[in-house]
């Protein structure tokens, strides 16, 4: 049985990549920082503490096992500074990638969870759809880290590596989405960018089972953009989600000014908090943007990519995973 190692498998994400590896018959170990979080895995699965700073820790499981496949899921959404994200998002791919060459540990594939941020949205684009054409134009410390980790991987010529660019990601056991989701619940729409701003989503399990048959095949030495089919204005997005609430949406405008006020805000209070909210001056651009549509024909091309979830589909499996878990 072929082994895969999924670091950082006790997150949103990572918790449905150890479910499709499963699936597809690997033998699945993760890491995880906080061992509560292990106890909805699997018992099947082989569970090693980690934590990035910990390199020997790393090599000694790499050395140990020398797996078939490794992907690296770790990701840094929010931290008080940028060394944090450069840490988690960049300087530990190098490690990583350095670690298995000199211990002659090369797995058939690295694939690396990037993030559509590392290329910015598309009004930098020529073509208005983010695609790698043309050059990537992060604007957030998250985005630019990310793509320092994709630099750094590609610069590490011996590894068969793959690069996924995931779109935001939205399903069962994700949080994020949550504010927009209890607002909608109450039939509010709140707009932060313009009103035809277009947004673009993956559902994680359809993600996740992109992500392994990438892993398991033939390509290497490529990244790929990640969404579901095409874009949808905000506006859509709230009414699919309206209508399976089954309430009239009423929709409202922040002006840009207001959100920077509250990022402001927000970053004087995680100073006394220390807890680090997602909204920050350099999101609220992001969230401002008016275009998140990026080019998925590559992976249409090599994996012959159809997603077998729609975003009401998706949705509903959301919501209705968030009404059990009494989150809404
Ligand atoms: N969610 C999205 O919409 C989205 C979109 C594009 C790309 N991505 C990328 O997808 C990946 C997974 O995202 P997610 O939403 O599933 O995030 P998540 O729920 O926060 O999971 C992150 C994982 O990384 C681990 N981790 C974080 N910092 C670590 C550290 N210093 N040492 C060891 N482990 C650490 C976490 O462990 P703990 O469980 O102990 O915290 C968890 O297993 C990330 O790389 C993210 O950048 C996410």
């Amino acid at each position: 049985m072929e082994k895969i190692l999924i670091i950082g498998g006790t997150g949103f994400i990572g918790q449905h990549l150890v479910n499709t590896a499963l699936e597809r018959g690997l033998n699945v170990h993760i890491t995880y920082r906080n061992k509560k979080r292990t106890a909805t895995l699997p018992a099947n699965v082989t569970k090693h503490e980690f934590e990035i700073s910990n390199e020997d820790k790393i090599r000694q499981l790499i050395v140990d096992y020398s797996f078939d496949y490794i992907i690296q899921n770790i990701g840094i959404t929010k931290a008080k500074s940028s060394n944090k994200y450069y840490a988690a998002n960049a300087n530990f791919v190098r490690k990583l990638g350095k670690i298995l060459i000199e211990e002659h540990c090369i797995p058939k594939k690295l694939l690396f969870i990037s993030s559509l941020s590392a290329y910015g949205p598309a009004e930098f684009s020529p073509t208005n759809i983010i695609s790698d054409q043309f050059p990537p134009h992060p604007l957030t410390v998250y985005g630019k880290s990310k793509l320092q980790g994709e630099h750094f991987l590609i610069g590490l010529k011996k590894i068969p590596y793959l690069i996924l660019r995931p779109t935001v990601v939205y399903g069962p056991g994700d949080k994020e989405l949550f504010p927009i989701l209890k607002l909608l619940n109450k039939g509010l729409g709140i707009h932060l960018g313009p009103k035809n701003q277009m947004l673009s989503f993956i559902y994680v399990k359809d993600l996740a089972n992109l992500t392994i048959t990438a892993l398991l095949s033939e390509y290497e030495q490529k990244s790929y953009f990640v969404a579901s089919n095409g874009a949808i204005s905000t506006t859509n997005f709230y009414e699919t989600i309206g209508s399976i609430f089954q309430k009239k949406i009423r929709h409202f405008s922040i002006p840009k000014s207001v959100l920077k006020g509250i990022a402001r805000i927000l970053h004087f209070i995680a100073m006394v908090t220390k807890k680090y909210p997602m909204l920050n001056s350099e999101k609220v651009e992001e969230l401002t943007a008016t275009s998140w549509e990026c080019d998925v024909t590559q992976i249409e091309k090599d994996f012959e990519f159809v997603p077998l979830h729609t975003l009401k589909s998706g949705m509903k499996e959301t919501v209705q995973w968030a009404q059990n878990e009494k989150l809404l």
